[in-house]
């Protein structure tokens, strides 16, 4: 794997030469022209003669011939895919001749006739052209359609009409030269976990829009088009593909990540994060989301929880770029955003949530676990980011805040009874969130608390998934996520593993609803395609950034590969294979190339792994008593042990290079 990985780094300067040799890019769902054509018919209605020559096998054809009213096809792309349609007319027979393209994600909403939806109300209709005459049409980019996998193309009108070279301009990710040109690749023994990780790219590559094709909010059924102004730059990352299409800072927690072991392509975070910055308020406040229909300088929203994960974005952008400049740019308002959250500690020792504004569950309010469990690990970061930029005026406030944060939730809010935080004082709820938050945030007093709330919350699972009871009856791949990061913090990586398998790819993936490529926002606990905080279930988005956590959490958890300072100067690698055979990744920060690869091997985990030279980290392997571990690295030098601390084996001080570990009894 060495030699494929030299070409990674050349990547960089030549994505388009070099893309067929990053390692696993046959799994890449991102296509390789931006011009689409259908792969399959799905269904035929009424009388459409050569309709073949609307798919890829159809280049041969003359065209295929609409005749008379309600003459349809139905296309299907395979996946899902984001775009503008054009197309040519051959020949028309007819004065008042037209044709209407509509658009759906799930195969549950298939009809000639109408679209899914964007509203919470009703169906989008088709995109009208009307026919005059022989020759190209094309829809605006801004009546781009941003997910769909099947269009039906509509003739309503009386005459006849040849129609040929039927194509999608996909518009995803517009500032990408070459949309498979991924700088990570993933790979484990597990085939399921590789299309959750690919998959779980692709869907950022949808959510990856123009920044001048926002906002899918408060349009007419009969008139949509995206042509709300988000950001500057060229490119933004929104929540969802099809809608919202709009910057929510929750969704980026887990969507920026997954970008960047994945496509590595940033600038569409930071031009995320500078639009939620420049609508800071005067007394800190960061805002609940970004984009229109709401005039954010007259109606301000704002939401606890959301407002640190802006902050943790920002911390996960310099984590990333190592960009020193820029943390130090925005520092004053990470201050202001941080001291605000601090002022709202009253003397509980935890902070009260004045907002309920949140991922649309619901009992955001008061003294709840999820909020504190977030501001608890918020703070640790800024921690971090104080001694990066070199002021530590609030270190001492922020550390003393975090303990007191911590004591007081695990004396207030914990319930023995249950092995679960409930979600405040008074509730009978057991959040899906706020445990998750609460274990791998370091909030629980004891690793068997960790290990007992991750027992917990695998009681809950059914066929379809991890539950979310805080938002009704509902599977949120967005609160699961985070459920996959507390089962690895827990020490139960075959869980997370377990989990991963059947509910992202079993479900998410494979269930003929599905785009069986992209991952949808949320669904109920009963397996339906209804997600509880919206009333019209056409309008559920099949492409969220939210749901996307495997794709970083198999590389940071399972493959083991932890930046712990800007860029990965520190570094931890830490693998927990969970019952898989073999697990490999590997992705570059601007330091330079991180890989790892490992074997289950009957003594222990063989593998090898690359870190930058002039970087400094940590090996933390899972020991096999009575064997023997050497490590071979850069300068010749080898570790020979172990040295047993408990389950682990931790080797200090890594200088950056290339490694082996081999395990013998
Ligand atoms: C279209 O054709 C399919 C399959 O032939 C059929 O099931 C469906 O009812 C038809 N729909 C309309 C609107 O005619
Ligand atoms: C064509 O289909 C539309 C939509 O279902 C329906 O309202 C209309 O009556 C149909 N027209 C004919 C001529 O069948
Ligand atoms: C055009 O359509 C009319 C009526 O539908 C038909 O009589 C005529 O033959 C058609 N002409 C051609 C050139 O196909
Ligand atoms: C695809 O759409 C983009 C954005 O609207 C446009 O710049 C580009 O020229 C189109 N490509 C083709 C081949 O039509
Ligand atoms: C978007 O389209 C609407 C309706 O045509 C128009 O009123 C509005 O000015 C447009 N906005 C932008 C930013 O172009
Ligand atoms: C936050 O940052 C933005 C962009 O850098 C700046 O324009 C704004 O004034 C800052 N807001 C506050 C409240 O400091
Ligand atoms: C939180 O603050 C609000 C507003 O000041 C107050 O009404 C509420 O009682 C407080 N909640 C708790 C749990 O102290
Ligand atoms: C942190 O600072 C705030 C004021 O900025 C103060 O109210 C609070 O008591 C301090 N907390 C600690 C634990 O020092
Ligand atoms: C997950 O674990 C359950 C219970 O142990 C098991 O029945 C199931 O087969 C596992 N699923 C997968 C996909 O491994
Ligand atoms: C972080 O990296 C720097 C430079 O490589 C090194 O001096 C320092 O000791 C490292 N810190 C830790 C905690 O490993
Ligand atoms: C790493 O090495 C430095 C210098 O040799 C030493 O001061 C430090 O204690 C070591 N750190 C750890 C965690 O072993
Ligand atoms: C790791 O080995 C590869 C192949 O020999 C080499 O190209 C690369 O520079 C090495 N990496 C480091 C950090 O030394």
């Amino acid at each position: 794997m060495l030699a494929n990985k030299g070409a990674l780094s050349l990547s960089l300067f030549s994505s388009f030469v070099f893309s067929t040799q990053i390692p696993y890019s046959e799994y890449i769902l991102a296509p390789s022209s931006r011009l689409l054509t259908a792969g399959e018919i799905y269904m035929i209605n009424g009388t459409v003669q050569n309709a073949a020559c609307l798919t890829s096998d159809g280049s041969a054809c003359g065209g295929a011939v609409f005749v008379g009213v309600n003459s349809s096809v139905t296309l299907d792309f395979g996946k899902n895919i984001a775009g503008t349609v054009q197309f040519n007319v051959d020949s028309v027979n007819g004065s008042n001749e037209f044709l209407g393209f509509s658009f759906t994600e799930s195969s549950e909403w298939i009809s000639p006739y109408e679209c899914d939806a964007t509203q919470n109300s009703g169906r989008d209709a088709p995109l009208w052209f009307p026919i005059g005459s022989s020759g190209s049409y094309g829809a605006d980019k801004y009546h781009q359609r941003g997910g769909f996998r099947y269009m039906s193309v509509w003739h309503n009108s009386s005459g006849t009409l040849s129609l040929s070279d039927l194509k999608v301009n996909w518009t995803a990710s517009p500032s990408a030269e070459d949309p498979k040109s991924y700088l990570g690749y993933f790979h484990s023994s597990s085939e399921k976990l590789n299309r959750v990780w690919y998959a779980g790219a692709y869907t950022n590559q949808l959510c990856t829009i123009s920044t001048d094709t926002g906002s899918a909010l408060s349009l007419s059924l009969d008139d949509w088009y995206y042509n709300a102004t988000l950001t500057n730059g060229a490119e933004t990352l929104v929540d969802g593909a099809k809608r919202d299409r709009l910057i929510w800072p929750g969704d980026v927690v887990i969507s920026q990540p997954s970008l960047f072991v994945s496509t590595n392509s940033l600038d569409s975070t930071k031009t995320a994060i500078d639009a939620l910055l420049a609508n800071q308020q005067s007394n800190g406040q960061l805002p609940y989301y970004v984009g229109p229909p709401i005039d954010l300088g007259s109606s301000f929203t704002w939401s606890f929880t959301y407002h640190l994960h802006s902050l943790n974005d920002i911390h996960d952008y310099y984590i990333y770029t190592g960009d020193i400049d820029y943390l130090k740019s925005v520092w004053s308002n990470y201050t202001l955003g941080m001291n605000y959250i601090v002022g709202t500690v009253d003397n509980s020792g935890l902070a009260n949530v004045t907002s309920s504004n949140d991922w649309l569950r619901s009992g955001m309010g008061g003294h709840n676990i999820e909020a504190n469990a977030i501001f608890y690990y918020n703070l640790g970061l800024g921690v971090r980011l104080a001694l990066a930029v070199g002021d530590t005026t609030y270190v001492q406030n922020w550390t003393t805040t975090a303990s007191t944060i911590q004591s007081a939730a695990n004396s207030l809010l914990w319930d023995s009874s249950q092995n679960l935080f409930k979600d405040n004082e008074e509730s009978t709820l057991y959040p899906q969130d706020g445990n998750s938050w609460a274990v791998f945030s370091g909030l629980v007093s004891s690793a068997s608390q960790a290990s007992s709330i991750s027992d917990s919350l695998m009681a809950r699972w059914n066929e379809y998934g991890a539950p979310a009871p805080e938002a009704g009856a509902t599977v949120s791949p967005f609160s699961s996520s985070f459920e996959l990061k507390a089962h690895y913090a827990a020490g139960h990586a075959d869980r997370a593993v377990n989990l991963t398998e059947f509910m992202w790819h079993d479900f998410m993936l494979e269930d003929p609803r599905m785009t069986n490529s992209s991952f949808i926002e949320g669904y109920s606990t009963n397996g339906s395609l209804h997600y509880e905080p919206y009333s019209n279930d056409p309008r559920v988005s099949h492409a969220h950034g939210w749901s996307t956590g495997p794709t970083s959490i198999l590389t940071f958890n399972g493959a083991g590969i932890q930046l712990t300072s800007g860029g990965g100067q520190n570094w931890t690698i830490v693998p927990s294979l969970g019952g898989l055979s073999s697990i490999e990744a590997g992705f570059e920060s601007p330091l330079g190339i991180f890989s790892a690869s490992w074997t289950q091997n009957s003594g222990g985990l063989d593998g090898d792994f690359e870190t930058p030279q002039g970087s400094t980290g940590t090996l933390v392997l899972p020991a096999s008593q009575g064997n023997t571990v050497t490590i071979s690295g850069p300068g010749g030098n080898t570790v020979q042990g172990p040295s047993f601390n408990g389950s682990t084996v931790t080797v200090n001080n890594l200088t950056g290079g290339n490694y082996t570990v081999r395990w013998s009894s």
